[in-house]
């Protein structure tokens, strides 16, 4: 997006919301409507979903230990319109690619990073095609509300080991608590070194969801 074409957005104007230092574009935003005239994401990426605020709060309450900054390359995969992408930029100044499988995220993906003044790396890949080539040197992978169908639960857990044999450090997957997520949580929980947390917050609304966070062991 060229310099010129990148909308103005007035705090606190309407269908916008400002929160962790990034400022997001809800459903009924103009620039947001005007995308949907083009571009419809078929696989539910037609919104900023929750479970992304608890996963930002945790990178932040772990950036030192994690050691978050301009020299950590983040993975964030099913990355919709890229809450998480933009406020890992943002915040840490940390390099990101942001993966999803649906190309009609990607203008939305494009456009929250313009109005945010960062840039993240697009990649449309699966999740089941991301190589360890793909993954070598990447240090930690989010992804917020992205293990909500029955077949998604392999497909992660299989990229979940393949990144922490290339070296990954952290992954951290967030849900509300879908069944296929629970059934993620157990397995990796069975064989690799993983845990669950609940997160709470009252930002931008009382919102709870399960981090599942796997260290490289
Ligand atoms: C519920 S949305 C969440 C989007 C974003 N993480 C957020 O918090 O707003 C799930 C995203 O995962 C993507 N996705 C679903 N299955 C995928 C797959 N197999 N490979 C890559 N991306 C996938 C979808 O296109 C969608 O953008």
């Amino acid at each position: 997006m060229s310099a010129s074409s990148i909308p103005v957005i007035r705090r606190g104007e309407p269908h916008t919301l400002s929160t962790r230092g990034i400022t997001l574009l809800r459903a009924g935003h103009r620039e947001v409507r005007r995308l949907k005239r083009e571009h419809i994401p078929s696989i539910h990426g037609n919104k900023v979903w929750n479970s992304s605020f608890l996963i930002m709060d945790e990178l932040n309450r772990t950036r030192a230990g994690l050691g978050l900054g301009a020299d950590t390359h983040l993975m964030d995969i099913g990355c919709g319109w890229g809450p998480l992408s933009i406020y890992v930029a943002k915040r840490f100044g940390a390099r990101v690619t942001a993966v999803d499988a649906d190309q009609d995220v990607f203008p939305y993906l494009e456009l929250h990073a313009a109005i945010n003044r960062v840039e993240v790396t697009p990649l449309r890949c699966r999740f089941e095609k991301l190589t360890r080539q793909r993954l070598d040197g990447v240090d930690v992978i989010t992804g917020a509300d992205i293990c909500f169908w029955d077949e998604l639960t392999p497909v992660l857990y299989n990229l979940i080991r393949r990144a922490l044999g290339q070296g990954v450090r952290r992954i951290i997957i967030a849900d509300p608590g879908r069944s296929p997520f629970y059934a993620l949580a157990e397995r990796c929980q069975a064989h690799l070194n993983a845990r669950l947390v609940e997160r709470r917050t009252q930002t931008p609304k009382a919102l709870s969801a399960e981090l599942l966070i796997i260290d490289r062991d």
